[in-house]
């Protein structure tokens, strides 16, 4: 099995693989490092355009070192992650001041600079050297995982240990650029996240994902944190469009802005009647109609929030409340320039029709 995935990857590389993406063909580190970095979160597709100015304007590392770090951002603005553009800038003026303008052929000096990750050194050295060192990205990840059978969470780091070592065992003596652009395109080319071209795929006679069917569900996605699921009851009371908001207290998940009141879970739902006289002895209105009405979520990150709200139809009060922190009658006008809690705003636009 040993050979046969690099040996696999590296005659699939050959004919079926990317060879003329503009930092192929070259052995200068500078180029490689730079498409490295800019490829790190970002798709080829979007980095050649960027990758091709980028060189246009800096094309030696001592071009780079010596230029002002706001036309470095300015030529990546639109790639996002900015802080790889700070430590390209970093990078290349500790690779002048600490390694004479040279980028160094040892992993452990090239880990050591910003920006340069275990993966990102290991390609600058396959591409630039020849060295066989292997590299575990995203793409190469999702192949392993596949490949190999690999279950948990790739981020979990018992797995991501895992991975590593199955890098190191497949890495071939030669070949090595073959090998590692090979483990590149299969990834990004055939071996997609969403529909593999499994059909194509010089790995499926022994690709475990394929064999058992299990493209879909390798790599395991992060798992699902379990967050408590908690039910608050809240008082939709309205008179006409005018409704009842509460101002919150300033501590707590809504501090400070105007929310339906909230009230304890009735004992029964199927007589919410029993609970007029509390409704109209607080708020000094006189219930009209009281009926449950459409319930709605809302996901915290701490727990989700399962809401349900009683609503009640009312004649105004005559004496308008002056404490916000009881509740009194909004208009629509009035609530607009409120502060709402957005799930809140949601249900009232929803279902209301207020706004
Ligand atoms: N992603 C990371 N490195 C790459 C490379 N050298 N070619 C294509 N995609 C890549």
């Amino acid at each position: 099995m040993n050979q046969t995935l690099s040996s696999q990857v590296i005659a699939w590389q050959r004919i079926a693989g990317r060879h003329s993406l503009p930092w192929q063909n070259t052995r200068d580190p500078y180029k490689i490092w730079l498409s490295e970095v800019m490829l790190q979160q970002t798709q080829v597709a979007t980095v050649i355009g960027y990758y091709k100015k980028f060189l246009e304007q800096f094309p030696t590392v001592t071009a780079l070192a010596n230029a002002p770090i706001d036309s470095v951002l300015a030529l990546w603005a639109g790639l996002g992650y900015y802080s790889r553009a700070r430590n390209l800038h970093r990078c290349a003026q500790l690779i002048c001041s600490e390694h004479g303008a040279v980028f160094p052929n040892d992993q452990n000096a090239l880990v050591a600079l910003p920006g340069i990750g275990r993966s990102t050194a290991a390609a600058i050295l396959a591409f630039s050297y020849g060295a066989a060192t292997p590299i575990l990205d995203a793409n190469v990840k999702r192949v392993f995982c596949r490949y190999f059978g690999v279950t948990g969470f790739p981020g979990e780091p018992k797995v991501h240990n895992h991975l590593w070592k199955i890098a190191e065992q497949q890495m071939p003596k030669n070949d090595v650029e073959a090998y590692t652009q090979g483990l590149m395109d299969l990834g990004a080319t055939l071996c997609k996240g969403r529909s593999p071209s499994c059909a194509i795929c010089p790995l499926s006679a022994t690709c475990i994902a394929n064999l058992r069917g299990l493209q879909t569900e390798l790599p395991e996605r992060k798992p699902k944190k379990l967050v408590p699921v908690k039910e608050h009851w809240f008082l939709y009371i309205h008179q006409s469009n005018n409704v009842i908001l509460q101002r919150q207290p300033e501590v707590g998940i809504w501090g400070g802005l105007y929310s339906l009141p909230r009230i304890e879970a009735p004992e029964t739902t199927s007589s919410l009647v029993s609970m007029v006289p509390k409704l109209e002895q607080h708020w000094h209105i006189k219930v009209l109609t009281i009926s449950e009405g459409p319930a709605f979520a809302h996901a915290f990150t701490h727990y989700k929030l399962n809401a349900r709200v009683i609503h009640v139809q009312a004649t105004k009060s005559t004496q308008r409340v002056t404490d916000a922190s009881l509740g009194s009658f909004y208009s629509p006008a009035e609530i607009a320039s409120l502060g709402l809690p957005s799930p809140i705003q949601k249900y009232l636009a929803k279902n209301l029709l207020l706004f």
